[in-house]
């Protein structure tokens, strides 16, 4: 076995986070903690996984429940299209007889959400058949130990990185050796200032050795995010608010949001505008600017109470209870959701 991959194994089996997916080999639940994981932070996935699997404890589960009901399932884990997939895959695979996921690498890719690392995890993880799952983890500590000058942004960095954990990866306890990037990852070899002196790798780590720790993994300057400016609408009718399902493609697919567009509206010209399409009302009122940061756009927001006559036919009104219990909005509105309860 190669030395990295010994180190990282002993290191490992002495000090793995106790964590509640490393208590099973099952596939679904694996897969189902892995997609957690991608945007989210290992802490916050722990309540989350917990209650996933105990309310869709096998994949039929997943398949058979309601789309909002799932929504309202990942509310607060964002990335919703996450879930979505999950569920397109759940229903694949038991409309062919399945019962769990596969174990063949091109059987998982074709499937809906499951990409390279995806599949490399559960194949490893779960199955344990040599694969590898390349992350920011593995990004960070294979860049500092080979010091690897290509950038992580540029497209065929990947395969580079590829190969050496491919040639690097043990015949045996690959769920060991892919997990043990993920802790060092987030116990020692941390994004600032890590943690060298207790580091298994330290006596054969290159950018420890050139004293450029902090010069790997090799990044490129980040792209600028797109701004938007967003007028977001809490139409109020005695005590319920509007809301509307987003379409299934793109930034928040198929999820509830309150009525909102991209333009910079004052309230004059909301009133104007309710005037004109003669809709009656009785106040409109500013209630305060707020900002999400996506991964490509950041939304600047400013909001608008709009007490109306009448509810629009076009909206789903849903009251506090409603929309605490059955609707998941994303976090993107919190600071409207809020007001709303407040009301
Ligand atoms: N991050 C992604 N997958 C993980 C895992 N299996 N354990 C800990 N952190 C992770
Ligand atoms: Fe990371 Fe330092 Fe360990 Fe190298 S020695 S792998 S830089 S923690």
């Amino acid at each position: 076995m190669q030395k990295i991959a010994k180190n990282l194994i002993d290191w490992y089996e002495k000090n793995k986070r106790d964590l509640p997916w490393r208590k099973t080999k099952n596939a679904y639940y694996i897969w189902i903690s892995e997609i957690m994981l991608q945007q989210t932070r290992v802490e916050a996935v722990k309540v989350y996984y917990e209650r996933f699997i105990q309310k869709l404890p096998t994949l039929e589960h997943l398949a058979k429940i309601s789309e909002d009901d799932l929504l309202k399932l990942w509310e607060g884990l964002g990335y919703y299209s996450r879930v979505l997939n999950m569920q397109k895959t759940a229903k694949l695979l038991i409309a062919q007889g399945k019962k769990n996921l596969p174990c063949h690498k091109d059987e998982l890719l074709r499937l809906p959400g499951i990409g390279k690392y995806t599949a490399g995890a559960i194949l490893s993880i779960a199955f344990e058949k040599p694969n590898v799952a390349i992350d920011g983890n593995v990004y960070r500590v294979l860049g500092r130990y080979y010091a690897i000058a290509d950038p992580i942004s540029k497209g065929s960095t990947y395969s580079v990185y590829e190969k050496l954990m491919y040639k690097i990866l043990p015949k045996q306890k690959s769920g060991e050796f892919v997990q043990s990037f993920m802790d060092l990852g987030s116990l020692i070899c941390i994004p600032k200032n890590p943690k060298c002196n207790i580091c298994p790798l330290r006596e054969n780590c290159k950018a420890k050795q050139l004293n450029k720790v902090h010069m790997y993994p090799v990044k490129d300057k980040k792209k600028e995010k797109k701004i938007e400016e967003r007028c977001v609408y809490l139409y109020i009718y005695k005590d319920k608010v509007a809301i509307q399902k987003r379409n299934n493609q793109g930034l928040l697919a198929s999820m509830y949001e309150f009525p909102n567009e991209c333009d910079t509206l004052c309230e004059i010209d909301i009133e104007n505008r309710l005037l004109d399409q003669k809709i009656s009302y009785q106040s409109v009122i500013e209630i305060g600017e707020s900002k999400h940061v996506f991964s490509h756009v950041i939304w600047y927001m400013k909001g608008y109470c709009i007490r109306l006559k009448q509810p629009l036919k076009k909206y789903v009104w849903v009251t506090k209870k409603d929309l605490q219990e059955k609707y998941s909005i994303p976090s993107a509105f919190a600071y409207y959701c809020d007001f709303f309860y407040k009301l």
